[in-house]
């Protein structure tokens, strides 16, 4: 029997500086892939997968997050007077329940396994736990990416990362691993490495941004020496965690929009848009126009 999944873990302290000035005094985070803020993507797909608490490691400047997971009284009593219950009642289905949110400061710009380390209290010692990292969304028309790990959790335990190829070209720019079956949806992970130097990479296997991670890794964090790019790095841990426990890749065969790269946001805001009923056909007809001049 493998131990039920609940609370998801989301770093948002970064500063955002590859978006400034948009991100001077709004987390980048709250930035809007069409009329819905980048963490509420997230927050979706995960609600969608089963995780009923959502601890956000934060920073300075961060308090609007927080801010947009909770009731909004003058909004809502304004809506309501209004007679506008279907949007009332919209921003209401987007919230987690009561209670179901819990906030800590990373402090310190330390790397991505620092900020995981912090939720370690909040977690505790004796439950697996989902980590979403908030930028890279995973758009998908079938199952989402988090509910899809769940599947393979139930199969196999452990733990797990999401997976899709990249160009050879891209490789050092990510954690990568190699598997057992490159073909395979959930194969067993043989090799991982964050960010390897080009024409070392195992495989064009990245790591999403999504992952399944047992409790173990917080100790193993605690001890993490500095690496890449003179961080702490949640791939070193995971290595290790690897030796110790099963480490599964579950292949993601959606897109995947990095949106803190200005790329990736626009495209993001183009394929969510174009899904949507009441844009996408208006929309199509605004990028045909504008690619014919
Ligand atoms: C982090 C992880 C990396 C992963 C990437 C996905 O890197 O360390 O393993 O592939 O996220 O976006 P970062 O983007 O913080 O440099």
């Amino acid at each position: 029997m493998t131990k039920r999944i609940r609370k998801a873990v989301l770093p948002v302290a970064g500063l955002g500086t590859r978006f400034l000035p948009a991100t001077k005094a709004i987390p980048k985070e709250m930035l809007t892939i069409v009329d819905r803020p980048v963490v509420q993507h997230v927050v979706d797909e995960a609600r969608a997968a089963g995780i009923e608490h959502f601890v956000f490691i934060t920073g300075r400047n961060k308090a609007v997050i927080e801010d947009h997971f909770d009731l909004a009284y003058e909004l809502d009593d304004t809506l309501r007077k209004r007679g506008k219950t279907k949007e009332l009642e919209a921003l209401l289905a987007d919230l987690p329940s009561a209670g179901g949110t819990s906030f800590t400061r990373q402090q310190a710009p330390l790397g991505l396994g620092h900020a995981v380390w912090c939720a370690r209290d909040i977690i505790g010692d004796d439950e697996p736990f989902a980590l979403l990292l908030p930028d890279m969304l995973h758009h998908t028309h079938g199952k989402g990416c988090l509910a899809e790990m769940m599947d393979a959790y139930n199969r196999h335990g452990g733990n797990h990362v999401a997976v899709a190829p990249v160009p050879d070209d891209q490789t050092h720019q990510y954690g990568i691993v190699g598997v057992e079956d490159v073909k395979a949806k959930v194969s067993r992970i043989t090799k991982m490495v964050e960010k390897p130097p080009k024409g070392t990479a195992p495989s064009n296997l990245h790591i999403t941004g999504r992952y399944i991670l047992q409790p173990t890794i917080f100790n193993l964090l605690a001890n993490q020496e500095p690496g890449a790019g003179g961080e702490i790095q949640l791939t070193d841990s995971m290595i290790a965690l690897s030796r110790l426990e099963p480490f599964h890749a579950v292949r993601f065969d959606g897109d995947i929009y990095d949106t803190g790269s200005k790329i990736g946001f626009l495209a993001a805001n183009i394929a969510y848009a174009l899904d949507r009923g009441d844009l996408g056909p208006q929309l199509r007809q605004e990028i045909e126009r504008l690619l014919e001049r």
